[in-house]
């Protein structure tokens, strides 16, 4: 058999894989591993397959005489592997290890056929739209995980309307803001201020200050932000951000969030005016400052301050953008009792203990 290895190939180590009939076992492949055998082109599939690293087959084979003879062959029928091991052993329990080796069909072809099998997305139900943009995001780029589809977010027409007014087109972030919006009602009932660091043009701000005024309890809103962008990175911060970008003016965002009396804005760097608030103590604080220094300022001032309860939420916890401010965060929370609980939105928080 031949050895060449096309450099687009994938290896892909089989799993939960079942006993079918005879000597024949199944295993269900990822959809991103290329193009089965089908009625219309049965010899379609390119998917090579290796026991315990060695070549077996032959592949095209009869499922009759993968289940009666066995002896390696195998069959990769649409999304399925069918296939037996070279001796005859179950391969569900023979203590192998199954690879296939297979070439992914590529973005173009991929979505070439599913626009052709297609007359228009519109005609199409919401599952069905979404599952094609599910596996054309797979192909495109494998391993990314499109969100579900039909969650609360979608169709909660508030939040949009505002969301909008900061982002009239679309941004990523789209998902962290309402998970703020959402989580800010778990201390409503809770005594002190709420703050955030990094308030760039006042989106998820906004979205603090509104539960401000739907949970009726009195308290500040406290902002922090240099308005000139982020500072210098430092070592920690990779080379993702530069100084200065991300920079929204002082003026704007007052105007933005103009009709909440109860905010206040603290201009500078991180954390100069800190100060400020030394005497306040915080149920949300919302740090969004994307790099070292800065997370790590706030965080070790801000925790101090924190009611227990309270949360602290690090929007930029985990992202490899930021592995500046993931590093602060652990480090100042290394020795406090607080899980860091991550965000399936990207981000962490914690909540506080009490002491
Ligand atoms: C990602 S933006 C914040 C986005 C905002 N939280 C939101 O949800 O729309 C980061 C902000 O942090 C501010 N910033 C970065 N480094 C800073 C520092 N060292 N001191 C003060 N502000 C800083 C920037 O000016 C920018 O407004």
């Amino acid at each position: 058999m031949t050895a060449l290895i096309d450099t687009a190939a994938r290896l892909i180590a089989l799993a939960d894989i079942r006993t079918e009939e005879g000597r024949c076992a199944t295993a269900i492949l990822p959809s991103w591993a290329g193009r089965g055998d089908h009625m219309a082109e049965p010899q379609a599939s390119v998917l090579r397959l290796f026991e315990n690293g060695r070549e077996i087959g032959p592949a095209h084979s009869l499922h009759s005489d993968i289940r009666g003879s066995g002896g390696g062959r195998y069959s990769h029928w649409e999304g399925m592997l069918f296939f037996s091991s070279s001796d005859g052993t179950p391969p569900a329990s023979n203590g192998r290890f199954y690879q296939v080796l297979t070439t992914p069909p590529s973005p173009s072809a991929a979505l070439q056929s599913m626009i052709l099998s297609t007359s228009t997305m519109a005609e199409l139900t919401d599952v069905q739209q979404h599952t094609i943009l599910s596996s054309a995001a797979s192909l495109i780029a494998p391993g990314f995980i499109l969100p579900d589809h039909g969650r609360q977010l979608e169709k909660d027409a508030e939040f949009h309307a505002a969301f909008r007014r900061f982002f009239p087109d679309h941004s990523n972030t789209m998902d962290r803001k309402y998970a703020v919006w959402q989580m800010a009602q778990l201390v409503d009932r809770l005594h002190g201020d709420m703050a955030e660091v990094g308030c760039y043009t006042g989106a998820t701000s906004w979205f603090m200050a509104d539960r401000i005024v739907r949970s009726g309890m009195p308290r500040s809103l406290h902002l922090f932000d240099s308005f000139a962008g982020l500072s210098q990175p430092g070592e920690k911060d990779g080379d993702y951000w530069q100084e200065g970008v991300l920079s929204a003016g002082e003026d704007l965002v007052r105007r933005n969030l103009a009709e909440f009396p109860f905010v206040h804005l603290h201009a500078g760097w991180v954390p100069d005016r800190f100060p400020d608030v030394d005497d306040r103590r915080f149920v949300l604080v919302h740090i969004d400052v994307d790099l070292y220094q800065p997370t790590k300022d706030s965080t070790a001032f801000f925790y101090e301050r924190l009611v227990p309860g309270g949360l602290m939420i690090c929007d930029d916890y985990g992202f490899r953008s930021c592995p500046g401010a993931t590093a602060a965060f652990d480090e100042v929370l290394a020795d406090k009792p607080e899980p860091i609980v991550n965000l399936s939105t990207g981000g962490a928080f914690i909540i506080k203990r009490p002491s």
